[in-house]
């Protein structure tokens, strides 16, 4: 039974709490925070204080993707009572394992984050200490953008790896998701499909959470 994770990215802004709340009313099982600095992706969202702002705000926990260089100053800024997972990209850790350490310690899942030109075999020695590795099917910084099919076969790599290892990190995959590939994602071993526009950008958007889960359940 995989989940989804809607990111608030495709979103509208001037609305945040009430569009989380439609889609926590769709059954959506986490909020996906995509935080960008304009340095390791060429775009800026938001940061720790619009993060704090929706603690409360909604009972879904947070998922929350750092495309930042330097994460490691930045851990606690987003270590609320309600984050569950904080990734980073492996692209932006010198000591990844230091940094996967430090989620830990503020109290949140660790995960990591892989570019599509970024191999599987960058996390081999790390994949024990994971609890979630994200596969990222664009090219990071914008929302709207055209799935990458090969970041399938990363999914089919990682997943292989997981079973022959007898690991229990879990699969995001992030970036062009849509109704249509979601049962396919699924198939090759994701637990857990972020989608912005593919959410965000519908009509009804607590509906198309359903149809959403329907297809990935
Ligand atoms: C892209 C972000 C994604 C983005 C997904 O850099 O990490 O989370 O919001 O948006 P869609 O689903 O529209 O590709
Ligand atoms: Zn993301």
């Amino acid at each position: 039974m995989a989940k989804l994770s809607p990111s608030i990215l495709s979103s509208d802004f001037s609305q945040l709490a009430a569009q989380v709340a439609l889609i926590e009313e769709g059954g959506a099982d986490y909020v996906h925070m995509d935080i960008m600095d304009g340095q390791f992706v060429p775009n800026i969202t938001f940061g720790g204080p619009v993060v704090k702002s929706l603690v409360g705000k909604t009972s879904l926990p947070f998922d929350i993707h750092l495309m930042i260089e330097r994460p490691e100053l930045r851990i606690p800024d987003f270590a609320t009572p309600q984050t569950e997972y904080i990734v980073v990209h492996q692209e932006t850790c010198d000591h990844l394992d230091r940094v996967i350490h430090q989620i830990k310690e503020v109290g949140c899942k660790a995960g990591v984050a892989l570019n599509p030109a970024t191999p599987v075999s960058t996390l081999e020695c790390i994949l024990g200490e994971v609890d979630l590795v994200l596969i990222m099917s664009v090219n990071p910084g914008f929302s709207g953008q055209k799935f990458i099919p090969y970041a399938v076969l990363k999914v089919c790599e990682l997943d292989e790896i997981r079973k022959n290892e007898d690991l229990d990190f879990k699969i995001e995959v992030d970036g062009g998701v849509s109704l249509e590939n979601a049962a396919m994602l699924v198939e090759s071993g994701a637990d857990i499909l972020v989608a912005g526009n593919a959410v965000f950008g519908a009509k009804d958007i607590s509906e198309r959470c359903r149809e959403f889960k329907k297809i990935i359940e």
